[in-house]
């Protein structure tokens, strides 16, 4: 019995047994190439570096860092796919292979599901019930679109832009490529994808269902590396169309990178999401709205609701059981089909987390902090709340990409919208109510690309996603997200 056990069983509770997923169901190499026309080939400086779990820090592969001249020779082969066989290729046949590429991910999606949750350090039930299917349904939907261009409100005869190099964050990975391959592909473009450099693996994964899918070599090709890789695929000369998900930092050194040719950008950065909850909201819901709205993923989420914004009059019982609700939290082994709460992706993740916290107490906010025991190795934060927190908090501005929340509280209507867009980020925001006309009224003054009622953290493949001011520019999703790599 473990000491959680132990205790659980002295109060009268049921604790759960370690329910762990088979991690040899991964089926890993132990090192990967680049994918460049439809092959694994060694990066011509034959430099590697190792993907390790978060949750214990093991080394799971070594894959190979890509230079200049790599990111070159990826651009070069999806050039030749996209002149010689995609652009010549009808949007009927292009659907064909995205249904494959579908049905694929499916197919896999349990060693899937274990490949993400060894590589990021996300729960298991998120990976299995989340990221991997939500993958499958961006390939499923923009297949859908493929033979049906015309339709899609941008012209007659809409044509593609050409290679796009998109670069993806560690939170999502698998997700982050559907997202990105999906509508390039269905709108006839072809394709370098850079995943990030602690969560290659999946993206590599995904490289042999599209050798086993039959995709016609170099029209999806995979680098590997860091953020110099991303850098040399952003200033390459022949990439017609950039689209970039990760920190608002790098992605202002891209939009300068690019300000001067005519690429076509696209970025989805960061966020500061606030989740408005007025007195008359159904409190059960909204307690498990809150706590999915900034724990699931760990809190590694660009639209995490990060500021809860509640009413005052019910301020004191919403902390009191948000507090209690977090104690509840399964934080552990990632590979546990019990737990809600895993691994931060990386030490230097954890560094920002930790620090940006730090000032959460010392400017003044009063601090709870999950009593769960974390493991001795890997990378470890216990979920947190912060009550009392001020606008001008660093808690309250700036993201902290962590299981943390801040609370504020407002009285009216009007303090909740001005507190609310009170942030440099647009991203998105929840509002909970009973009342729909409230609802509404908020929801038109929030200024936020996505606004979720009763609910939070819902994705799906037919609803557009992105954000205003420091958040990014660009939909992904939708008929909205075909646009990015249409000529219109
Ligand atoms: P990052 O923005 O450095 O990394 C994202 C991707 O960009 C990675 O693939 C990376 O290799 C690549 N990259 C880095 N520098 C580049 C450059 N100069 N040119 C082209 N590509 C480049 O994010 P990082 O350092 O992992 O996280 C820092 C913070 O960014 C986090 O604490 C979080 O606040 C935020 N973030 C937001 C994300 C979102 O989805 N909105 C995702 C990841 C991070
Ligand atoms: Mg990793």
């Amino acid at each position: 019995m473990t000491e959680r056990q132990l205790a659980n069983s002295q109060l009268g509770f049921l604790d759960y047994d370690p329910a762990p997923e088979s991690a040899t169901i991964a089926r890993l190499q132990p090192s990967y190439g680049l994918f460049i026309d439809g092959k694994f080939t060694d990066p011509a400086g034959h430099e590697q570096f190792a993907s390790e779990n978060p949750a214990n820090e093991s080394v799971l592969a070594t894959v190979a860092q890509a230079s200049v001249d790599d990111v070159d020779r990826a651009v070069a082969s999806a050039r030749r796919a996209y002149t010689k066989v995609w652009s010549k290729t009808t949007g009927t046949e292009r659907a064909k292979y995205l249904y494959r590429i579908a049905r694929i991910i499916q197919e896999r999606a349990r060693e899937l599901a274990v490949v993400e949750t060894l590589d990021n350090g996300k729960p298991i039930r998120e990976s299995r019930d989340v990221d991997i299917p939500l993958a499958a349904a961006h390939f499923f939907y923009y297949a859908g679109w493929a033979d049906k261009l015309d339709h899609a409100g941008f012209g007659a005869d809409p044509r593609p832009l050409g290679v796009a190099g998109q670069i993806i964050p560690w939170n999502f990975p698998l997700l982050m490529a559907a997202w990105k391959l999906a509508p390039a592909l269905a709108a006839g473009n072809t394709c370098v994808l850079k995943p990030a450099e602690t969560t290659p693996l999946s993206a590599l994964v995904l490289a042999e269902i599209l050798q086993q899918a039959e995709l016609p070599d170099g029209v999806v090709n995979i680098v590997t590396g860091d953020g110099a890789t991303g850098a040399a695929l952003v200033a390459h000369p022949d990439v017609d169309k950039i689209a970039f998900t990760g920190s608002t930092e790098v992605g202002r050194l891209i939009q300068r990178s690019v300000a001067t040719g005519d690429k076509r950008l696209t970025l989805e950065l960061g966020g500061k999401g606030a989740n408005i909850v007025f007195d008359d909201a159904p409190i059960d819901e909204m307690i498990e709205g809150i706590i999915d709205g900034i724990f699931f993923n760990q809190g590694h989420v660009c639209c995490a609701g990060s500021r809860l914004l509640v009413q005052e009059t019910v301020a004191d019982e919403v902390l009191r059981r948000l507090v209690r609700r977090v104690e509840q939290l399964r934080v552990g082994d990632p590979i546990d089909k019990n737990t809600d709460v895993g691994a931060i992706n990386s030490a230097a993740q954890l560094a920002r987390i930790q620090e940006l916290s730090a000032f959460g107490e010392s400017e003044g906010a009063t601090r709870y902090t999950s009593s769960c025991v974390l493991p001795e190795k890997g990378y470890w934060f216990a979920p947190t709340v912060f009550a009392d927190v001020a606008q001008s908090h660093r808690i309250a501005r700036d993201e902290i990409f962590g299981p943390v929340l801040s609370v504020l509280t407002f009285r009216t209507p009007e303090e909740a919208v001005a507190k609310a867009n009170n942030t440099n980020y647009g991203l998105a925001c929840g509002v909970w109510s009973e009342k729909g006309s409230r609802t509404l009224w908020v929801a038109e003054r929030l200024r936020a690309g996505v606004i979720w009622a009763n609910t939070y953290n819902r994705f799906d493949p037919t609803s557009p996603f992105g954000g205003m001011r420091e958040s990014g520019f660009g939909r992904e999703g939708g008929r909205h997200g075909l646009e990015a790599y249409l000529n219109v």
